[in-house]
């Protein structure tokens, strides 16, 4: 017998690191890219894990306790007391881009506890998903807001604060969004860790500057409700240059905003953790391909267009 799962990628819109510090942020699902899991009996004892894309292939007890995906299975095997351990191959896949804010590590999480929670009968509203997968994100990433667990359990535009508020909204209009990947693999923690840095140097200021993307969130969120997508490029523009600010953009991502702007785009801005990863344009569905096309000679490794519905 075997079950299998998936969980999307996903990008944050709006509000990436002021929503560590209690302010709102959007986060959209991408569902082009998807981590895979299937979890299967086995005959032979242990808990096999293969994951190719990373080229392992190994029994849980000699992973160290910390690997992430050893630490899915422990802590899910723990929370439902699960003894004797029940021998099983598990196969991971994913085409999610590491650690370039595609949210590759929650989607691993999501889709391979919901295959576990089929496989071993033990149910998980996805409320419960979203909890086990913060406890998982929390483990490997410091002080996470816990935005990307929640988009990519619920597959659906999230309005996001942390500890208070979690919603899926509804999208007006349909739109369209470039993602484009400048390859440059940069840890949410490093960029999270330098903020706080700034933050506990000066706090008022920084409040000040969170307040800033706050009020940008609120206002995109509405316009997008609303059907007036099109308003939401300025208002990338200023999110972007506030994330400057806090030091968490790169030349390579100031570089492919521009080049979307140059060619066309709306607005444009970095998302996720930043330093690298990816870059997000608003663009008219009609020249979305065209940017692309500019991203990609501007040195993206990876471009995506999405609709967002
Ligand atoms: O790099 P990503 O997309 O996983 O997102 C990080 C978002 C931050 O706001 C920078 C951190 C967080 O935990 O919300």
């Amino acid at each position: 017998m075997s079950h299998t799962a998936s969980a999307p990628g996903k990008i944050i819109l709006f509000g990436e690191h002021a929503v560590v510090y209690g302010r709102p942020a959007l986060a959209i699902p991408v569902t082009q890219v998807h981590a895979d899991v299937e979890v299967l009996d086995s005959a032979r004892a242990g808990i096999w894990i293969h994951a190719p894309d990373v080229n392992l292939h190994a029994e849980l007890n000699t992973l160290p306790s910390d690997h992430p995906l050893a630490s899915v299975i422990h802590n899910f095997l723990f929370l439902f007391r699960v003894t004797p351990f029940p021998n099983l191959e598990i196969k991971i896949s994913s085409t999610i881009p590491v650690a370039s804010g595609l949210g590759s590590g929650a989607a691993v999480t999501v889709a391979l506890t919901r295959a576990l929670s089929a496989h071993l009968a033990h149910p998980m509203p996805d409320e419960e998903i979203n909890a086990f997968a913060y406890e998982i994100e929390k483990l490997h990433h410091g002080t996470p807001s816990g935005i990307d667990n929640t988009v990519i359990t619920y597959a659906m535009p999230v309005y996001f604060v942390k500890g208070q508020t979690i919603e899926t909204f509804k999208v007006g209009t349909p739109f369209t969004i470039v993602i484009g990947d400048t390859g440059i693999s940069a840890p949410t923690k490093e960029s999270v860790g330098d903020v706080r840095k700034l933050w506990e140097a000066d706090k008022t200021k920084w409040e000040n500057v969170f307040d800033k993307v706050g009020e940008i969130t609120e206002e995109a969120r509405k316009n997008i409700e609303s059907g007036k997508w099109e308003l939401l490029g300025e208002l990338m523009d200023q999110n972007h240059n506030l994330l400057q600010e806090m030091t968490v953009s790169s030349p390579e991502l100031d570089r492919l905003v521009s080049t979307a702007r140059s060619s066309g785009a709306l607005g444009g801005k970095l998302s996720g953790g930043g330093r690298g990863g990816n870059m997000i344009a608003l663009v008219n569905g009609n020249l979305a391909k065209s940017v692309a096309k500019s991203i990609r000679e501007a040195g993206a490794k990876h471009v995506i267009i999405t609709q967002v519905s």
